[in-house]
Protein backbone atom coordinates (compact mmCIF):
# COMPACT_ATOMS: atom_id res chain seq x y z
CA UNK A 1 0.00 0.00 0.00
CA UNK A 2 1.06 3.53 -0.92
CA UNK A 3 1.07 5.97 1.81
CA UNK A 4 1.87 9.88 1.45
CA UNK A 5 1.92 10.96 4.99
CA UNK A 6 3.51 8.22 6.97
CA UNK A 7 6.80 6.45 6.39
CA UNK A 8 6.83 2.21 6.73
CA UNK A 9 9.74 -0.13 8.31
CA UNK A 10 10.57 -3.15 9.60
CA UNK A 11 13.97 -1.89 11.41
CA UNK A 12 14.16 -5.43 13.73
CA UNK A 13 12.90 -8.97 13.19
CA UNK A 14 8.72 -8.36 14.60
CA UNK A 15 8.68 -4.86 14.71
CA UNK A 16 6.82 -3.02 12.69
CA UNK A 17 7.55 0.97 12.80
CA UNK A 18 5.31 3.94 11.62
CA UNK A 19 6.57 7.22 10.88
CA UNK A 20 4.48 10.36 10.81
CA UNK A 21 5.89 12.11 8.29
CA UNK A 22 4.46 15.67 7.34
CA UNK A 23 7.45 17.75 8.33
CA UNK A 24 6.33 20.69 7.28
CA UNK A 25 3.64 20.85 9.50
CA UNK A 26 5.30 19.19 12.58
CA UNK A 27 3.59 15.84 12.11
CA UNK A 28 -0.20 17.88 12.69
CA UNK A 29 -3.07 15.61 12.40
CA UNK A 30 -4.71 15.66 9.34
CA UNK A 31 -7.78 13.42 8.11
CA UNK A 32 -5.52 12.01 5.72
CA UNK A 33 -2.61 10.88 8.27
CA UNK A 34 -4.66 9.57 10.91
CA UNK A 35 -6.29 7.53 8.00
CA UNK A 36 -2.76 6.00 7.12
CA UNK A 37 -1.60 5.87 10.54
CA UNK A 38 -4.44 3.35 11.33
CA UNK A 39 -4.43 1.58 8.07
CA UNK A 40 -0.93 0.78 8.71
CA UNK A 41 -1.09 -0.16 12.22
CA UNK A 42 -3.95 -2.63 11.48
CA UNK A 43 -1.81 -4.12 8.27
CA UNK A 44 0.80 -4.80 11.15
CA UNK A 45 -1.98 -6.00 13.91
CA UNK A 46 -2.83 -8.55 10.39
CA UNK A 47 1.16 -9.75 9.84
CA UNK A 48 1.86 -12.79 11.50
CA UNK A 49 5.83 -11.94 10.99
CA UNK A 50 5.37 -8.55 13.23
CA UNK A 51 4.48 -8.84 16.94
CA UNK A 52 5.55 -5.41 18.77
CA UNK A 53 4.60 -1.76 16.64
CA UNK A 54 6.48 1.70 17.26
CA UNK A 55 4.92 4.92 16.13
CA UNK A 56 7.32 7.83 16.06
CA UNK A 57 7.36 10.93 14.15
CA UNK A 58 10.39 12.93 13.66
CA UNK A 59 13.21 14.37 16.33
CA UNK A 60 11.71 17.90 16.27
CA UNK A 61 7.76 16.85 16.64
CA UNK A 62 6.17 13.26 17.47
CA UNK A 63 2.69 15.62 16.63
CA UNK A 64 2.00 19.01 16.80
CA UNK A 65 -1.68 17.97 17.37
CA UNK A 66 -4.54 18.01 15.34
CA UNK A 67 -4.08 20.08 12.03
CA UNK A 68 -6.14 23.33 12.79
CA UNK A 69 -6.11 24.64 9.41
CA UNK A 70 -8.10 21.51 9.10
CA UNK A 71 -10.43 21.84 11.47
CA UNK A 72 -11.09 25.76 11.09
CA UNK A 73 -14.43 25.58 9.03
CA UNK A 74 -15.77 22.54 10.43
CA UNK A 75 -18.80 23.03 12.63
CA UNK A 76 -20.05 21.09 15.66
CA UNK A 77 -22.68 18.97 13.48
CA UNK A 78 -20.19 17.60 11.29
CA UNK A 79 -18.13 16.52 13.88
CA UNK A 80 -20.90 14.96 15.70
CA UNK A 81 -21.97 13.28 13.08
CA UNK A 82 -19.04 11.28 12.49
CA UNK A 83 -16.17 13.14 12.44
CA UNK A 84 -12.71 12.35 12.23
CA UNK A 85 -12.29 11.87 15.68
CA UNK A 86 -14.62 9.14 15.82
CA UNK A 87 -12.06 7.05 13.94
CA UNK A 88 -9.31 7.25 16.64
CA UNK A 89 -10.75 4.11 18.66
CA UNK A 90 -9.16 1.98 16.27
CA UNK A 91 -6.01 2.50 17.79
CA UNK A 92 -7.76 1.17 21.15
CA UNK A 93 -8.44 -1.97 18.94
CA UNK A 94 -4.43 -2.62 18.75
CA UNK A 95 -4.19 -5.84 20.01
CA UNK A 96 -0.18 -6.29 19.46
CA UNK A 97 2.00 -4.18 22.25
CA UNK A 98 2.35 -0.46 20.51
CA UNK A 99 5.05 1.33 21.52
CA UNK A 100 5.52 5.58 20.82
CA UNK A 101 8.93 6.59 20.46
CA UNK A 102 8.60 10.24 20.93
CA UNK A 103 10.58 13.69 20.41
CA UNK A 104 10.15 17.31 20.73
CA UNK A 105 6.68 18.12 20.64
CA UNK A 106 3.74 16.07 21.50
CA UNK A 107 0.67 18.22 21.65
CA UNK A 108 -3.21 18.19 21.59
CA UNK A 109 -4.23 15.03 19.45
CA UNK A 110 -0.44 14.10 19.49
CA UNK A 111 -0.03 13.99 23.24
CA UNK A 112 -3.31 11.95 23.16
CA UNK A 113 -2.28 9.73 20.44
CA UNK A 114 1.43 8.92 22.19
CA UNK A 115 -0.81 8.32 25.15
CA UNK A 116 -3.44 5.78 23.56
CA UNK A 117 0.25 3.29 23.07
CA UNK A 118 1.15 0.93 25.40
CA UNK A 119 4.19 2.48 26.36
CA UNK A 120 6.02 5.93 25.48
CA UNK A 121 9.97 6.14 25.07
CA UNK A 122 10.92 9.76 24.92
CA UNK A 123 13.78 12.00 23.96
CA UNK A 124 15.63 14.27 26.21
CA UNK A 125 13.52 17.15 24.09
CA UNK A 126 9.96 15.95 24.76
CA UNK A 127 7.45 18.09 25.52
CA UNK A 128 3.63 16.66 26.45
CA UNK A 129 1.23 19.63 26.60
CA UNK A 130 -2.71 19.35 25.58
CA UNK A 131 -3.07 23.36 24.25
CA UNK A 132 -6.18 22.80 23.30
CA UNK A 133 -8.13 26.07 25.04
CA UNK A 134 -5.92 28.46 23.53
CA UNK A 135 -7.63 27.85 20.15
CA UNK A 136 -11.14 27.58 21.74
CA UNK A 137 -11.62 23.85 22.70
CA UNK A 138 -10.55 21.26 24.56
CA UNK A 139 -8.96 17.85 24.01
CA UNK A 140 -11.05 15.67 22.22
CA UNK A 141 -9.21 12.16 22.32
CA UNK A 142 -8.71 11.44 25.58
CA UNK A 143 -6.63 14.26 26.69
CA UNK A 144 -8.67 14.92 30.09
CA UNK A 145 -8.72 11.24 30.88
CA UNK A 146 -5.77 9.83 30.49
CA UNK A 147 -3.60 12.73 31.21
CA UNK A 148 -5.57 12.72 34.73
CA UNK A 149 -5.10 8.97 35.20
CA UNK A 150 -1.68 9.55 34.62
CA UNK A 151 -0.67 12.76 36.80
CA UNK A 152 -3.21 12.99 39.01
CA UNK A 153 -6.30 15.82 38.69
CA UNK A 154 -4.26 19.05 39.93
CA UNK A 155 -1.70 19.05 37.47
CA UNK A 156 -3.87 17.60 34.71
CA UNK A 157 -6.28 20.58 35.35
CA UNK A 158 -2.86 22.97 34.77
CA UNK A 159 -1.82 21.04 31.58
CA UNK A 160 -5.57 21.59 30.37
CA UNK A 161 -6.73 25.08 31.62
CA UNK A 162 -3.04 26.75 31.31
CA UNK A 163 -1.59 24.90 28.98
CA UNK A 164 1.53 23.54 31.23
CA UNK A 165 4.18 21.36 29.21
CA UNK A 166 4.91 19.01 30.55
CA UNK A 167 9.38 17.76 29.68
CA UNK A 168 10.29 14.87 29.24
CA UNK A 169 12.07 13.97 32.82
CA UNK A 170 8.20 15.40 34.62
CA UNK A 171 6.87 12.95 32.09
CA UNK A 172 8.96 10.12 33.28
CA UNK A 173 8.53 10.60 36.83
CA UNK A 174 4.41 10.53 36.86
CA UNK A 175 4.61 7.35 34.89
CA UNK A 176 3.40 8.57 31.72
CA UNK A 177 6.35 7.44 29.87
CA UNK A 178 9.07 4.79 30.51
CA UNK A 179 12.67 6.13 29.87
CA UNK A 180 14.42 8.86 28.36
CA UNK A 181 17.19 9.23 26.21
CA UNK A 182 19.42 11.66 24.40
CA UNK A 183 18.09 12.30 21.19
CA UNK A 184 19.73 10.27 18.74
CA UNK A 185 18.99 7.41 20.88
CA UNK A 186 15.66 7.41 21.91
CA UNK A 187 14.28 5.62 18.89
CA UNK A 188 17.03 2.81 18.25
CA UNK A 189 15.91 1.78 22.32
CA UNK A 190 12.46 1.92 21.29
CA UNK A 191 13.22 -0.23 18.63
CA UNK A 192 15.40 -2.55 21.01
CA UNK A 193 12.65 -2.24 23.22
CA UNK A 194 10.01 -3.67 20.73
CA UNK A 195 12.52 -6.54 19.91
CA UNK A 196 12.86 -7.68 22.87
CA UNK A 197 8.45 -8.24 23.03
CA UNK A 198 8.65 -9.32 19.68
CA UNK A 199 10.48 -12.44 20.75
CA UNK A 200 8.73 -13.43 23.53
CA UNK A 201 5.32 -15.77 22.69
CA UNK A 202 2.76 -13.40 20.50
CA UNK A 203 -0.36 -14.42 22.00
CA UNK A 204 0.93 -14.33 25.35
CA UNK A 205 2.21 -10.62 24.59
CA UNK A 206 -1.56 -9.68 23.85
CA UNK A 207 -2.95 -11.14 26.28
CA UNK A 208 -0.98 -9.66 28.91
CA UNK A 209 -1.99 -5.79 26.42
CA UNK A 210 -5.27 -6.52 26.76
CA UNK A 211 -5.67 -7.69 30.51
CA UNK A 212 -3.36 -4.45 31.56
CA UNK A 213 -5.75 -2.39 29.42
CA UNK A 214 -8.68 -3.30 31.43
CA UNK A 215 -6.73 -2.21 34.70
CA UNK A 216 -7.61 1.27 33.68
CA UNK A 217 -11.73 0.42 32.70
CA UNK A 218 -12.96 -2.01 35.26
CA UNK A 219 -12.95 -2.23 38.95
CA UNK A 220 -10.80 -4.61 40.58
CA UNK A 221 -12.74 -8.16 40.61
CA UNK A 222 -14.03 -7.35 37.75
CA UNK A 223 -10.02 -7.17 36.41
CA UNK A 224 -9.08 -10.29 38.22
CA UNK A 225 -11.73 -12.37 36.70
CA UNK A 226 -11.19 -10.58 33.00
CA UNK A 227 -7.34 -11.87 33.88
CA UNK A 228 -8.46 -14.60 35.43
CA UNK A 229 -9.74 -15.77 31.67
CA UNK A 230 -6.78 -15.06 29.36
CA UNK A 231 -4.54 -16.69 31.93
CA UNK A 232 -6.53 -19.83 31.55
CA UNK A 233 -6.71 -18.95 28.20
CA UNK A 234 -2.41 -19.47 27.48
CA UNK A 235 -2.89 -23.17 28.63
CA UNK A 236 -4.09 -23.82 25.67
CA UNK A 237 -1.44 -22.44 23.59
CA UNK A 238 1.26 -24.32 21.67
CA UNK A 239 3.51 -21.77 23.26
CA UNK A 240 2.48 -22.28 26.87
CA UNK A 241 3.63 -26.28 26.35
CA UNK A 242 6.75 -25.32 24.64
CA UNK A 243 7.43 -23.09 27.34
CA UNK A 244 7.15 -24.90 30.16
CA UNK A 245 9.01 -27.48 29.00
CA UNK A 246 11.62 -25.96 27.22
CA UNK A 247 12.32 -24.25 31.29
CA UNK A 248 12.34 -28.03 32.59
CA UNK A 249 14.74 -29.05 30.08
CA UNK A 250 16.66 -26.05 30.43
CA UNK A 251 17.02 -25.20 26.42
CA UNK A 252 15.53 -21.86 25.36
CA UNK A 253 11.93 -21.98 23.93
CA UNK A 254 11.52 -22.20 20.49
CA UNK A 255 8.37 -19.76 20.15
CA UNK A 256 5.45 -20.35 17.59
CA UNK A 257 3.85 -17.44 18.48
CA UNK A 258 0.21 -19.49 18.90
N1 LIG B 1 -2.17 22.26 12.89
C1 LIG B 1 -1.83 22.75 11.68
N2 LIG B 1 -0.60 23.25 11.41
C2 LIG B 1 0.30 23.24 12.39
C3 LIG B 1 0.02 22.75 13.68
C4 LIG B 1 -1.29 22.22 13.92
N3 LIG B 1 -1.65 21.67 15.09
N4 LIG B 1 1.11 22.88 14.46
C5 LIG B 1 2.05 23.44 13.69
N5 LIG B 1 1.58 23.65 12.43
C6 LIG B 1 2.28 24.25 11.29
C7 LIG B 1 2.37 25.76 11.44
O1 LIG B 1 1.17 26.38 11.02
C8 LIG B 1 3.54 26.06 10.55
O2 LIG B 1 3.12 26.02 9.22
P1 LIG B 1 3.51 27.22 8.20
O3 LIG B 1 5.02 27.11 8.10
O4 LIG B 1 2.80 26.86 6.94
O5 LIG B 1 3.08 28.49 8.85
C9 LIG B 1 4.45 24.86 10.77
O6 LIG B 1 3.62 23.81 11.28
C10 LIG B 1 5.54 25.12 11.78
O7 LIG B 1 4.93 25.59 12.98
P2 LIG B 1 5.42 26.92 13.74
O8 LIG B 1 5.98 27.91 12.79
O9 LIG B 1 4.28 27.37 14.61
O10 LIG B 1 6.61 26.30 14.64
P3 LIG B 1 7.16 26.84 16.03
O11 LIG B 1 8.40 26.06 16.28
O12 LIG B 1 7.22 28.31 16.08
O13 LIG B 1 6.03 26.41 17.12
C11 LIG B 1 4.45 24.88 18.12
C12 LIG B 1 5.78 25.04 17.38
C13 LIG B 1 4.57 25.48 19.55
C14 LIG B 1 4.17 23.40 18.24
C15 LIG B 1 3.31 25.61 17.36
O14 LIG B 1 3.35 25.21 16.00
C16 LIG B 1 1.94 25.35 17.89
O15 LIG B 1 1.55 25.92 18.89
N6 LIG B 1 1.16 24.48 17.20
C17 LIG B 1 -0.21 24.20 17.55
C18 LIG B 1 -0.31 23.31 18.80
C19 LIG B 1 -1.77 23.05 19.16
O16 LIG B 1 -2.51 23.96 19.51
N7 LIG B 1 -2.18 21.76 19.12
C20 LIG B 1 -3.52 21.35 19.46
C21 LIG B 1 -4.37 21.19 18.24
S1 LIG B 1 -6.07 20.85 18.59
C22 LIG B 1 -6.14 19.20 18.93
O17 LIG B 1 -5.15 18.48 18.91
C23 LIG B 1 -7.52 18.65 19.24
C24 LIG B 1 -7.57 17.32 19.86
O18 LIG B 1 -7.56 17.19 21.07
C25 LIG B 1 -7.66 16.11 19.07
Amino acid sequence: MAYENILIETPAPGVGLVRLNRPKALNALNSALTREVFEALEAFDRDDSVRCLVLTGSDKAFAAGADIKEMADTGAVTMFAGGDFTDWSRLMRIRKPLIAAVSGWALGGGCEMAMMCDMIIASETAKFGQPEITIGIMPGAGGTQRMTRAVGKALAMEICLANRHLTAEEARHYGLVNHVFPVDAYLSEAIRLAEKIAGMPGVAAQAVKEAINKAEELGLSEGLTFEKRNFYLLFGTEDKTEGMTAFVEKRPAGWKHR
